[in-house]
């Protein structure tokens, strides 16, 4: 991570021209640096990465390859949204992973949350470097570092790195020696927004809510089925369409499905049904270390339950949960 500072006199790019002049300014040191030299990135689909691809696509066109690893944990057409929209822009350097059952078939029968996140943070390096190394004369690796990471990692000390796993490819083995290439470093997340529209990206993409590195991993909790993956991840969806229907969407800081590995008795077509309750959170917040409940209306929340128990296959109750941070924590794993 280039630790370098924002100058006092950097304008805050709050505009379509400011980004466009951003955009150009970005262009050109991007050039400079790699000159006809290959760069890499990782595409999780995430505003950060989607809004540096759509850049170093504009500045070095076919030099550049993005790899996006499924790791089977995305929400529902998540994968799909990002090969439809890069693939249009990257043709044939747009590397799909499909890596879903190789997750899936190590975290089998794994329950603790933090060995969930160590194996899927290890396992996406692994498939990542599989396909760097696939690809020949890459000399650098871009990475969606943010001013906030920047910010950080010089808090916590010279030495210490603060990487997160969901946009910095952090502890890529010896053999990958890469120089790297961040343009976003020195803009605040509001600011790579603007920039991301100014680079025609979909307002879905640009605006997309936080979404944890290791995914939907994290939210169908203790060891995860495949079953209950799937409910989780239709239940999810329906909840993200009913927000997008009546406006929460644009609100809510970060809202979500969670379903726990317990059954409850209910009754469907006059027989007994034993099913999951799917747990909504809908939360706001402005550094994600508190957070408030949204006060979803109940007409909603009644739409959102009627949906989920008769649409979703092994789900029998929806619960809302109504607990801050603290005492909670906005994920529950
Ligand atoms: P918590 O649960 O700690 O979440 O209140 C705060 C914010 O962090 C996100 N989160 C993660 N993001 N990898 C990530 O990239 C993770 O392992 C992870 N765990 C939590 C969470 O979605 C919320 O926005």
């Amino acid at each position: 991570m280039q630790q370098v500072l924002r100058s006092k006199d950097m304008q805050e790019i709050k505009t379509k021209e400011l980004a466009e002049a951003f955009i150009n300014e970005q262009i050109k040191e991007i050039k400079a640096q790699v000159g006809d030299k290959k760069v890499l990135l990782a595409l999780s689909g995430g505003v950060d990465s989607s809004v540096l691809a759509a850049l170093l696509s504009k500045a070095i066109g076919k030099q550049l390859y993005c790899v996006h690893v499924n790791h089977g944990l995305m929400r529902k057409n998540e994968s799909e949204g990002v090969c439809e929209i890069f693939g249009k822009m990257l043709g044939e350097n747009l590397i799909y992973i499909d890596a879903t059952d190789r997750f899936l078939d190590l975290l089998k029968g794994v329950s603790d949350p933090e060995s969930k996140r160590k194996i899927i943070g290890k396992e996406f390096i692994e498939v990542f470097a599989e396909e760097a190394r696939k690809l020949e004369g890459v000399e650098y690796l871009a990475q969606g570092t943010i001013y906030p990471d920047i910010l950080e990692s010089i808090e916590q000390g010279e030495g210490k790195k603060a990487v997160k796993s969901h946009h910095n490819v952090g502890g890529l083995p010896d053999d990958l020696k890469f120089e790297l290439v961040e343009p976003l470093r020195l803009l605040y997340k509001d600011e790579v927004r603007v920039v991301g529209e100014a680079l025609g990206l979909p307002h879905s993409m640009v605006y997309r809510q936080p979404f944890p590195g290791p995914g939907l991993g994290v939210r169908c909790l203790g060891a995860i089925t495949r079953d209950r993956l799937h409910a989780l991840r239709e239940a999810d969806a329906i909840l993200r369409e009913e927000f997008d229907n009546c406006g929460l969407a644009k609100t809510v800081w970060q809202f979500f499905v969670v379903v726990p590995d317990i059954k409850s008795v209910g009754v469907k077509d006059d027989a007994r049904y034993e099913g999951w309750p799917a747990i909504i959170r809908a939360v706001n917040t402005k550094k994600a270390i508190t957070a408030t409940i949204e006060e979803i209306p109940y007409s909603v929340l009644h739409k959102i339950t009627q949906r989920i128990t008769s649409e979703v296959e092994g789900i029998n109750r929806v619960l809302y949960d109504l607990t801050p941070k603290p005492v909670g924590t906005i994920e529950w794993e």
